[in-house]
């Protein structure tokens, strides 16, 4: 079964500012093999709609606000992500969608795997089935 969890990231705060940093296998349970983010989103437009097979990924909303929504096949969540010092952790197949993006919004993605357009499940009802398969 899929996995969804929001985990606080630890902050080095000093007079200057914040800084977070992240390792793999220490902060987060995989290696980072790629590093993408999503800016300029128009107000109106959704993204996502799409699960993966083998894929897990940390979201950070850097900076601005979204809406993440989730599906592991069973239990569905929304979450307002809104601040760069909590990630959101993504493991197994989860379907996600994301919407109600700020125009000032920066969502970041530290993923375990390089990209692959074959990972990709973009039917639903395909991904109910994968969901179960992976239960
Ligand atoms: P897509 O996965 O559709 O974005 P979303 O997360 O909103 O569903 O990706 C948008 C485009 O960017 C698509 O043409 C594929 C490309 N892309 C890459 O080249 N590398 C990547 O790591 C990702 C995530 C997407």
């Amino acid at each position: 079964m899929g996995s969804v969890r929001l985990i606080q990231l630890s902050k080095n705060e000093d007079l200057r500012g914040k800084l977070v940093s992240i390792e793999g296998q220490k902060d987060i349970p995989f290696d980072i093999k790629r590093i993408y983010y999503i800016f300029d989103t128009d107000e109106q437009q959704a993204r996502g709609y799409h699960a993966h097979l083998n894929l897990s990924q940390l979201v950070i909303c850097v900076r601005g606000e979204c809406e993440f929504l989730t599906d592991n096949g069973v239990t569905k969540h929304s979450f307002h992500l809104n601040t760069p010092s909590e990630g959101l952790l993504l493991q197994g197949v989860i379907w996600r969608e994301m919407c109600n993006f700020s125009h000032d919004c920066i969502l970041l993605v530290l993923a375990s795997e390089y990209y692959k357009p074959d990972d990709y499940i973009w039917d639903y009802s395909k991904f109910l089935t994968e969901a179960k398969i992976n239960d």
